[in-house]
């Protein structure tokens, strides 16, 4: 199973990058002030309508007919049950889709945060032409991974080059370092 919050995170991701998004927006807050982790994940994908929202945290919701039992966001929801926090969808069809999900940070259950870097590498392999915009912030300060950015200062080298991809990881994981050193 998935053990950290990250590979939980990259789910939801998965569903976005699914769902045909053209850019997504995922923030990721750590405050020890208010106890809680937040994750905020928004997407230009095709969006649900209401009922379906309204459907999809049960596990026996899926559109795909290779497998019955979708287990994503259902799962999701459910580590939010148990950690004490919230899971909230809002989706429009043909807008997109806001996934806010909070835990609670000291709860037994809550997992640890886990290879963000790696998660985003995941995300750009499945699709580099998204553009991905990911915020990780904390009490005192933030830190963001823009791929345009990168593409742009990349001067037409892909994305998917192994070297690029394995850069693009530790510099996430680097930039998220920083802002838990800047705590002490
Ligand atoms: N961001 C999204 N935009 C549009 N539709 C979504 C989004 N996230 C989930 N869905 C819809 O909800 C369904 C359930 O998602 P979930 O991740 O739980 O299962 P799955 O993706 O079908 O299967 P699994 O994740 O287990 O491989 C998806 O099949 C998709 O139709
Ligand atoms: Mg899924």
């Amino acid at each position: 199973m998935m053990e950290d919050l990250a590979m939980q995170i990259l789910e939801l991701l998965m569903n976005s990058i699914h769902a045909g998004a053209s850019h997504i927006y995922l923030t990721i807050t750590e405050s020890e002030k208010e106890n809680l982790i937040q994750v905020h994940l928004e997407d230009d994908g095709k969006g649900m309508t209401e009922e379906f929202v309204a459907k999809v945290t049960d596990p026996f919701t899926t559109t795909r007919k290779t497998r019955k039992v979708g287990m994503g966001v259902a799962f999701f929801k459910g580590l939010t049950d148990m950690c004490n926090g919230r899971f909230e969808i809002n989706s429009r069809p043909g807008t997109g889709t806001l996934i806010t999900a909070e835990l609670q940070r000291d709860w037994i259950d809550t997992p640890p945060l886990g290879n963000i870097g790696e998660m985003m590498m995941y995300c750009i392999q499945a699709d580099e032409n998204i553009s991905y915009v990911l915020k990780y912030s904390n009490d005192k300060s933030d830190f963001i991974f823009q791929s345009d950015e990168v593409k742009a200062m990349l001067d037409g080298v892909s994305l998917l080059e192994p070297e690029i991809l394995l850069w693009v990881k530790d510099y996430i994981n680097e930039g998220i370092e920083h802002v838990k050193e800047d705590l002490q």
